[in-house]
């Protein structure tokens, strides 16, 4: 009888690697890598080479920047949604395409396991676990964690490497963060981090310049949007990949996009986060900015009530939910008429919004000029307030609550 089969999303790391031969160990399994390049990483070269030496019988690899950004990214940055204000979800968008990919691969190969490298501890266990199984439908395949399940420390894990023969990396004393990245962000993680009051240090960094070497020099981009989409970048059309690789150079070069986070974990912990999302911090600006032009006060306002459900929604591992289904397709409609261009002067750390424009904007310079040549009615002002104010001043005289 021929082997079952367990479909392991693989980075090419230590972890991922080591778990190649812990799975074929300990569940007798056949064991074929998925890789998915997400963008902005190396890892994807020589990763199917690595994955057959430690065993596997086959390795996919899959790149799917392009519906990361169309079906995840691009939807989640018209929704607003920045958890905690300040995090991009850059790894929380990342779990479900890869389970999606999981899923898919697993169905593909008649694969009755699927395995990811988390902890016990994080929050991304939680997303690939409840997207694999919402997806799935049923109980016809089985999620193997080997992180989750083996129970090894650092050390043991190194010596369960070497005695599989498997290579791995001396780093000596230096510091390992913790780190995952894709194209919408870099997350690190660990070490000296988590120590709360200790600043990052320098060398913890690898796509922003600090403020001390970011150039002296200010520099405006403009940024084109259709519908919420972000399409060109200083005047010339871009895909959303290439738009979101280059501002990632541009704004980092100039300091932007560090985040330094004490964040709230789904786990119950709170948890030191270090985070550089130069493209994220410029787009979700720009387009917020465009956003005061063409959206009235009160779809602002409930767009960013829905923001922060939307953005519980994605970190907490509920993308495939009919909720945040509902909440994109507000985003959608609320986004129809937001087109137009935002500028923006990026110096030293910080990026500016110096002007937006649009062919839909309510902004009216008839109505809103201070010159004596406006179309603004001033005469109706005086019965507006009359009724505007009317229950206040009822109140008040009934009673008396305000009594001077
Ligand atoms: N805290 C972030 C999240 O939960 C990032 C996690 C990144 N993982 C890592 N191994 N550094 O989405």
């Amino acid at each position: 009888m021929s082997k079952g089969k367990c479909i392991l999303a693989y980075s090419g790391g230590m972890d991922s690697t080591i778990s190649v031969v812990w799975i074929k160990e300990n569940y007798d399994l056949d064991v074929i890598t998925l890789t998915v390049d997400l963008g902005a990483g190396p890892e994807i070269e020589g990763v199917a080479e690595k994955a057959k030496k430690a065993g596997a019988i086959d390795s996919v690899i899959l790149d799917v920047k392009d519906e990361f950004v169309d079906e995840y990214i691009f939807p989640g940055l018209k929704a607003g949604a920045m958890y905690e204000d300040v995090y991009a979800l850059s790894t929380a968008f990342a779990r479900p395409l890869m389970s999606k990919k999981l899923v898919e691969t697993a169905r593909k190969y008649g694969a009755e396991y699927v395995s990811h490298g988390c902890t016990g501890k994080g929050n991304d266990q939680v997303r690939f676990d409840a997207s694999i199984m919402t997806l799935a439908g049923d109980d016809s395949i089985k999620i193997i964690a080997p992180a989750r399940e083996w129970g090894m420390t650092r050390d043991e894990e190194k010596e369960y490497a070497n005695k599989a023969g498997l290579p791995i990396r001396d780093v000596g004393n230096n510091r390992v963060y913790s780190i995952d990245r894709n194209l919408w962000g870099l997350a690190i993680e660990g070490e000296d981090l988590e120590d709360t009051w200790e600043a990052p240090p320098e060398d913890a960094f690898s796509w922003t310049s600090s403020i001390e070497n970011s150039p002296d020099e200010y520099e405006i981009v403009e940024i084109g949007f259709e519908k919420g989409i972000p399409i060109s970048l200083n005047n010339k059309n871009k895909s959303g990949v290439n738009l979101i690789d280059e501002l990632n150079i541009i704004a980092g070069n100039h300091g932007i996009g560090r985040v330094d986070h004490l964040e709230n974990r789904l786990v119950g912990i709170k948890s030191r986060e270090v985070y550089e999302t130069p493209a994220a911090v410029i787009l979700y600006q720009a387009l917020a900015a465009l956003e005061t032009a063409t959206l009235s006060r009160e779809q602002q306002r409930l767009k960013s009530s829905l923001s922060t459900t939307f953005s519980d929604l994605v970190y907490d591992g509920r993308w495939f939910t009919s909720l945040r289904e509902n909440i994109q397709a507000f985003m959608d409609d609320a986004q129809k008429f937001t087109s137009g261009n935002v500028k923006l002067k990026l110096y030293k750390g910080s990026s500016t919004v110096v002007g937006r424009k649009s062919r839909f904007s309510l902004y009216d310079y008839d109505m809103s000029t201070y010159s004596t040549t406006d179309s603004f009615n001033h005469a109706s002002a005086e019965g507006f307030i009359d009724i505007y104010s009317l229950p206040a001043r009822i109140q008040a005289k009934k009673q008396k609550y305000n009594d001077l």
